[in-house]
């Protein structure tokens, strides 16, 4: 496998070794949008929706495929999204906003969240989206008495907490119940938010969600999550003969990030998901399936650029490489200590490597983009572009050290259209009242 696979489908080196995403060349990008940029692929973008909704709609067609808009979202990706087919789950007032505007249709809208502010379950309410998943019996009361307020019922799916703990090959039920999402099923809270939920006139129980985890590359703990819901819906329906429209089993899908990932196929993991469905239903009457493929669907289409500057040798110990961005665009290595496959963007290199530290320009000793990774011989100037990017990078991004928060390109077939502009000072300095 060559690392550029990592990348958006058919990136490649240009005559001048530069890396061209899409048909854009990275160096032509940052001419023009300057740098740390993030760059995604419409191309591969449409492609991973189409890789979830092609089978699905062969092996289970009253399905939904969910965008996760905490992954990353501008009005552009959503209108991508939307125009695949999928409807988006968010988990702020401000995405459900403003995926709504981007013309996402609200039944087609689920918000999450273990603490909805009375605010966003109000906003969710007036837009009518699909559904509200409630996350515990507190959240479930609170959209039950809001709806209620607008002589309105909410559609909810009641998020459970299974007990399955994913490992990349393997699954365990441990019946683990410290979490702060979700309900769990261990305990009794489940079924007792069940038999609440049929109660309260402000809610329609719609069905049953329960995600496991993230960055998993094996089907089966997602059989065991099917598994663990079929059970609970077969001991529900006896015990109050409810029966669920729809069945969520969450995301979790896992991406590649370096070459020795293994990755899950979108195609097998839905083949899994919808054969354990019609597997352990006892008969014939299948419930809605609603796929929340998280990252998977982003993640390859988006790369993040940066400029090389200072580098600084220290003899037998170590070479930090530092460019002008880091955590304040990308947390999630100083966060959790996350890889990434890293390149030298804006020329080839067949001369000497070395391994090096790529690190961030924000003030904490963490602040390391790339730890131990090997790289041709770097200068200032330099162009490092880092694969699988798409994810929960930029989503993540703040204003530490008053840093400016990066622009963000679409690609489509070589044309670059600018679809986050880079902040500026004044955007900053617009949350003080009256001043500056
Ligand atoms: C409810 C829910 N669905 C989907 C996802 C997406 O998961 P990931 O991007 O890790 O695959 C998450 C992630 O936290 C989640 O909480």
């Amino acid at each position: 496998m060559s690392t550029l696979e990592l990348f958006p489908l058919g990136t490649v080196r240009g005559d001048d070794g530069a890396l061209v995403i899409d048909g854009a060349s990275v160096t032509d990008l940052v001419k023009q949008f300057g740098t740390p940029l993030y760059v995604y692929s419409e191309n591969t973008l449409r492609a991973s929706c189409r890789a979830y909704t092609q089978p699905i709609s062969e092996l289970y067609p009253d399905s939904t495929v969910m965008f996760a808009a905490k992954s990353y979202l501008d009005p552009t990706i959503a209108s991508i999204v939307g125009e695949e087919g999928l409807g988006v789950e968010t988990v702020s007032g401000s995405e459900m906003q403003t995926v709504h505007r981007a013309g996402i249709s609200p039944e087609l809208i689920t918000l999450h969240g273990n603490n909805k502010l009375i605010d966003e379950i109000d906003q969710a309410v007036d837009l009518g989206i699909g559904h509200l998943v409630a996350d515990g019996i507190d959240d479930l009361q609170l959209i039950a008495e809001r709806a209620q307020r607008s002589n309105t019922i909410a559609n909810v799916l009641l998020r459970l907490t299974p007990g399955i703990s994913a490992h990349t090959h393997e699954y365990i039920r441990t019946g683990e119940i410290d979490s702060k999402f979700g309900i769990p099923i261990a305990n009794g809270q489940a079924a007792d938010a069940v038999r609440l939920a049929l109660s309260l006139p402000g809610v329609k129980l719609v069905g049953y969600h329960a995600h496991i985890g993230s960055q998993i590359f094996d089907v089966n703990p997602f059989k065991g999550n099917i598994k663990a819901l079929i059970d609970f819906t077969i001991q529900m329906e006896a015990d109050t003969g409810y029966f669920p429209e729809a069945i969520s089993p969450g995301g979790g899908a896992g991406v590649r990030y370096e070459e020795q990932d293994s990755g899950l196929s979108p195609e097998s993991l839905v083949k899994e998901i919808a054969q354990s469905l019609i597997d352990y239903l006892p008969d014939t009457r299948r419930p809605h399936l609603i796929l929340e493929p998280g990252r998977s669907i982003i993640a390859r289409s988006g790369v993040a650029v940066y400029t090389v500057g200072t580098i600084k040798r220290i003899p037998e110990v170590r070479t930090y490489v530092a460019v002008d961005g880091g955590m304040a665009d990308n947390i999630r290595p100083a966060l959790y200590g996350a890889n990434y496959t890293v390149v030298l963007a804006n020329r080839n290199s067949t001369g000497p490597t070395e391994t090096v530290s790529v690190a961030g320009r924000y003030c904490e000793s963490g602040d390391i983009l790339f730890n131990n990774v090997t790289l041709p011989e770097l200068n200032r100037g330099d162009l490092l572009a880092s694969a699988t990017s798409g994810a929960y990078g930029m989503s993540m991004a703040s204003n530490y050290n008053m840093a400016l928060r990066p622009a963000v390109v679409m690609i489509d077939k070589g044309r670059a259209r600018l679809t986050r502009r880079r902040e500026t000072i004044q955007d900053i300095w617009n949350v003080f009242p009256n001043q500056y």
